[in-house]
């Protein structure tokens, strides 16, 4: 169970070899995580991981082969976690790519693997944990969006459109929630300094994955249902969504 604080003792890490990931999992394994299912596709990977949480505290930390974009096997993958933990105190949803938008604008199945990692994947995986925690009757998902979803720039709308949609389905699956006892928490990182964003310019505000995981544990403690990343970003996409479209089409990429 999420303790009084709101700290889970067991979670499922969906795209365990993230940075933000694992720098969210070292927080929460200092204070009262123990048990982790780390998923993804590289499963050498994620066994350094695992190895760094045990080192760090945990009990248990178990790889599982998963690929986010083949949702035929979603729901008994959700299954089979949740019983490898016995209980599930939380979902992280964190699989995501970048993607290159040249390639991404002008290449369907360039675009479709970008959507269908970030959200039709995701989405799909949020419905087949929400019927697992449902049944458990408690549980926190929590889902890596970003603030590229918020107002979708051309300088990378293809990632941009498949973090709003997963945004907007989760904001939708959180009300579906309210009384089972399952709660959403909606993560908006502005530039994450991580591997994804290696090798770009910094974007104003520009953060780090310990940073993002520092604002995550505070949201958690008090019950948020959305993280803004820096926190200012609240602010600032406050004022960037109402900005007239031709102005908004003028900022710099
Ligand atoms: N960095 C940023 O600036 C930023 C800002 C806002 C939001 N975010 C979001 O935060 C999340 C984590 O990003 P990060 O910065 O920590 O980057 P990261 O270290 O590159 O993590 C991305 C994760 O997604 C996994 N993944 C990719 N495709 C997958 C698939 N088909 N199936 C399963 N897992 C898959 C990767 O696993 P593999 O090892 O298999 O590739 C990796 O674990 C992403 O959703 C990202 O969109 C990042």
């Amino acid at each position: 169970m999420n303790d009084a604080t709101g700290m889970p003792q067991s979670a499922v890490v969906i795209g365990g070899t993230s940075e933000i990931a694992g720098a969210l999992l070292q927080a929460l394994v200092r204070r009262r995580l123990r048990r982790v299912v780390l998923a993804g596709r590289d499963e050498q990977a994620l066994a350094k991981v695992a190895a760094h949480l045990q080192a760090a505290g945990a009990e248990q930390a178990t790889v599982m082969a998963f690929d986010v974009t083949e949702v035929a096997g979603h729901a008994a993958f959700a299954g089979e976690a949740a019983r490898a933990l016995g209980q599930v105190d939380m979902v992280l949803v964190a699989a995501g790519i970048l993607g290159e938008q040249s390639e991404s604008e002008t290449d369907p199945e360039a675009a479709a693997r970008v959507l269908t990692t970030n959200q039709t994947g995701p989405a799909a995986a949020m419905v087949a944990f929400a019927a697992e925690l449902r049944r458990q009757g408690h549980g926190r998902i929590v889902v890596l969006s970003s603030v590229a979803g918020i107002r979708v720039r051309q300088a990378n709308f293809v990632y941009g459109a498949s973090k709003a949609g997963l945004d907007g389905f989760a904001q939708g699956l959180s009300d579906s929630l309210a009384g089972s006892g399952v709660s959403v928490t909606i993560v908006r990182p502005g530039f994450v300094r991580t591997r994804m964003t290696a090798g770009m310019d910094p974007a104003p505000l520009a953060t780090t994955a310990e940073a993002v995981a520092a604002d995550i544990v505070r949201a958690l403690e008090r019950g948020s249902p959305v993280v803004w990343s820096p926190p200012a970003m609240r602010w600032i996409f406050a004022v960037l969504r109402v900005l007239p479209r031709s102005l908004w089409r003028r900022l710099p990429g």
